[in-house]
Formats: structure tokens, sequence, C-alpha cells
């Protein structure tokens, strides 16, 4: 798959920079056109005519440099790039890429590409756990940047944690997958909805949930990156991934209907999130206010149902795969089975939230995945990200067996 393509490989100063050599190497030979480019600090760790010898391609590193070929080099190779791929990415480059910031060919290349871009992080633990990088990786993932690793095991500096570079043959292999991945979904319409709906009681209050939108935003991501036309209606407040159209609402009753706007010429609906069952029966214009400040001084709110929408997705569907998911604390089959055919759906995904490292907030899940045939699947631990994919993968073997 990667034969004949046009890889960029950025890499970086740190000591994982030894690393993209093997992975210039493998790429080379998958019969791939290597394009190297190092930071300058980069070019402190390994020689640049290493690279040069392995891709058989120049290597750029500065931006003034007497240019190799005719065109403005950056934008040349942008132009050409079929995959991108920065690996070792230090901290300071990943900062680079979420400001947008341009200051040497590398960096300035990376915002001229269009292609699609893989990072594979390497730096000591500390650094890759710090809030600020982590806030980066966020919204790189939210541009559609794919992430590969990095690994847990013994670092440069001594000590044992995760940050280590994936393995050069990870890397191919993520590549790899992608390449079979895209396209896989092309002419088929998804919507996925995400996020926790919020029910307002006055301007600045409301009756809410857990929900993050990650696992959402996750299955959007995966079907955008197989080729699907992809609708995302969120009620969470992260970014979206890049390519997709994207609804943003708060209330379940806003969800319903951007959801019923685009629900005629879809293929498939995901409907990840956590809807309201009850709101408010009027939000109230003016902030609530505390009567007396007495023990007894209590509000009741009066709250009235809200459409169900699965369920109202249930009784329209035509063409339409249904997928369910349910938040369940206590006899989670048994309710799973119940919604799965009270609200006529063709998958439900059923996750037992009170498990550590399941449903609300964190970035794995662990599920049952039940089908209207009576077929069943226990998936272990894993990434929201690998959910999505394992997902995609089974709705679209049921869609083509149909
Ligand atoms: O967003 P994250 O932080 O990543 O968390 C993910 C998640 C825990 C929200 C997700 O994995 C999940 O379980 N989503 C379903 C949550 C839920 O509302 O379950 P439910 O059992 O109440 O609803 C069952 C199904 O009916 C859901 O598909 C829901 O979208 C839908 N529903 C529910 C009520 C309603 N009024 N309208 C609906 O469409």
């Amino acid at each position: 798959m990667l034969a004949g393509k046009h890889v960029v490989c950025g890499v970086c100063g740190g000591i994982a920079a030894y690393k993209a050599a093997a992975l210039v190497s493998a790429l080379a030979r998958k019969g791939c056109h290597v394009h190297v480019v190092m930071t300058r600090a980069a070019t402190e760790f390994v020689a640049p005519l290493t690279f040069r010898s392995l891709s058989g391609n120049p290597v750029c590193i500065e931006m003034f440099a007497e240019p190799k070929i005719w065109k403005v080099e950056h934008v040349g190779l942008a132009e050409q790039a079929d995959l991108t791929v920065v690996a070792p990415a230090t901290a300071n480059v990943l900062a680079k890429m979420a400001t947008g910031l341009a200051d040497d060919f590398l960096s300035t290349l990376l915002l001229a590409v269009r292609c699609p871009v893989f990072v594979a992080p390497a730096m000591n633990e500390a650094m890759f756990c710090h809030e600020a990088t982590q806030h980066n990786l966020e919204v790189l993932r939210g541009r559609g940047v794919r992430i590969i690793g990095p690994a847990a095991g013994m670092q440069a500096c001594g000590t044992s944690g995760v940050g280590r570079m994936s393995e050069p043959g990870e890397i191919v292999a993520a590549l790899e997958v992608f390449l079979t991945q895209q396209g896989r979904w092309r002419g088929r319409k998804v919507l996925v909805t995400a996020g926790g709906t919020r029910e307002p009681l006055d301007p600045v209050r409301y009756i809410g949930n857990a929900g993050s939108g990650k696992m959402g935003h996750a299955l959007a991501e995966v079907f955008q990156e197989s080729g699907a036309e992809v609708v995302l209606v969120t009620a969470a407040e992260r970014e979206a991934p890049g390519g997709v159209k994207c609804v943003r609402v708060t209330t379940a009753e806003q969800m319903r209907s951007a959801v019923l706007a685009d629900f005629a010429d879809a293929d498939v609906v995901v409907k990840t999130a956590a809807v309201a069952d009850y709101r408010p029966v009027q939000a109230a214009e003016q902030k609530i206010k505390k009567t007396g400040g007495q023990e007894d001084d209590r509000l009741r709110v009066e709250l009235v149902p809200n459409p169900d929408i699965l369920a109202e997705l249930g009784r329209m569907k035509e063409k339409q795969f249904l997928v369910g998911f349910a938040a369940e604390t206590h006899d989670v089959l048994a309710h799973a089975e119940e919604k799965l055919r009270r609200k006529n759906v063709d998958m439900l995904v059923v996750n037992d939230v009170t498990q550590e490292g399941a449903g609300f907030g964190v970035d794995t899940n662990i599920v049952t995945v039940l089908c209207r045939d009576g077929s069943r699947e226990d998936w272990p631990l894993m990434s929201k990200k690998e959910l999505a994919e394992r997902l995609a993968e089974v709705v679209l073997e049921r869609l083509q067996s149909d």
C-alpha cells in the first residue's frame, strides 16, 4: 500500500532520532519516496548524511539554504506529500504545531501540508504528562493529526515511564492500516451524536451529565478517516475532528432537531450522546435566588420527559443502520436487551459505567455489543479510538452482508 507514496519524514531533536533512521530505511524498502526534513536540533543527534543515504533524497534543514529543488521548497514538498510523519516528535515541535508557529523548515512545512499527518511523540514521561503537552496533543487530535504511541519503558534519562517513541515497525504498520482503512466508507453518510445534553434551570444553571464527547468524537474521527461523509451532532465543548460537519447543540430538543435534519439520507446513525431524559418544565428567565437561607429553603423543580430521539429514529428508519449506546450501572445486560428491542436499533453498545476505565470522561471503554440477531460480543478495555475503529469495522461487515 505504501509503494509509490511520497512520505515526508520530520525528524526532531531527541535521542529517538536514531530510530528515525530505521523508519526511513523501512519506508524506502517499501517503495516510498521518502523526503526527510530535520530540525537543527535533530542534526545534533544524527547526521543528515545518514538520512540522505537511506532515502536517496536531499535532506531539508534550513529555511534559507540554497534550494535543492526548483520550487519554494517547503511548499513544493507539502504539495507532493501523500503522508507526513513526524518521528520523533518532541514536546517543542508538538507545541509549535498546536499553535501554528512556523520558525524553521519543518514547522513551516507542517503548516503547509494538506495530507494526513502522523506524529510519534518521544520525550521524558514528565514532559509527556505535562498539562501543556497533553493539551497540545488534544488540539492536534482535534485537527485530525494521528498520534502514534508513545510506548512505555526505559527512557534515555534513566527513568522508566511513558514517552518512548513507538518502534519504526509499529509506525509503518500504523501507516499501512490507515491506507487500508482509507476509503472503506466512501459514499456512505454517518451521523454521530456525542456529549451530554444540558437542560437549563435558569440562565446560569442546568441539569446535565458527565458525557464528555470523547466516545462520539472518536467515532466521528474514525468514520471521517475511513472516507465517510460525517455529521457530528455534539453537545460537548471539544474540538471536532477535521473534515466533519459539526452541529453544536446544548439541549435534547436541539439535538433532536439537528439529528432529524440529517437523518433521511444517513446510512448509519451512532448515538453515543447521553441525552437527558427529563428537562425542567420551564427555565427561569432570571437567576433563581435563595429565598431565606433556612434549612427548609427547598427548591422544587418540576421536570417533563424529553423526546427519546433514538426511539423516534427506530420508528422512522428505512435503510438506516441504527447503533445505540447505553450507559448502565446495574442489571446491565437485561437493561441493554430491553433498550435494543424497545428502541428498534440494529446494534446496542452497552458500557457498565461503574467499571474503572469505562464510560464517562475517560479515554478508554469496556463494552458489550448486542445485535438484533441475538449475537453478543464482550470487548475488553481499549482506547475509545480503538473501540471506534472496531465498531466501524463490525458495522461495515453488517452493511456489506445485507
Ligand atoms: O462522552 P464520553 O465521556 O466519552 O462518555 C461516553 C458515554 C458513557 C456517554 C457513552 O459510552 C454512552 O454510554 N452513551 C449512551 C449514554 C446514555 O444516555 O445511555 P441511555 O441508556 O440513557 O440511552 C440509550 C440510548 O438512547 C443512547 O444511544 C442515547 O443517545 C439514546 N437516547 C436516550 C435518551 C433520550 N431522550 N434520547 C435518546 O436518543
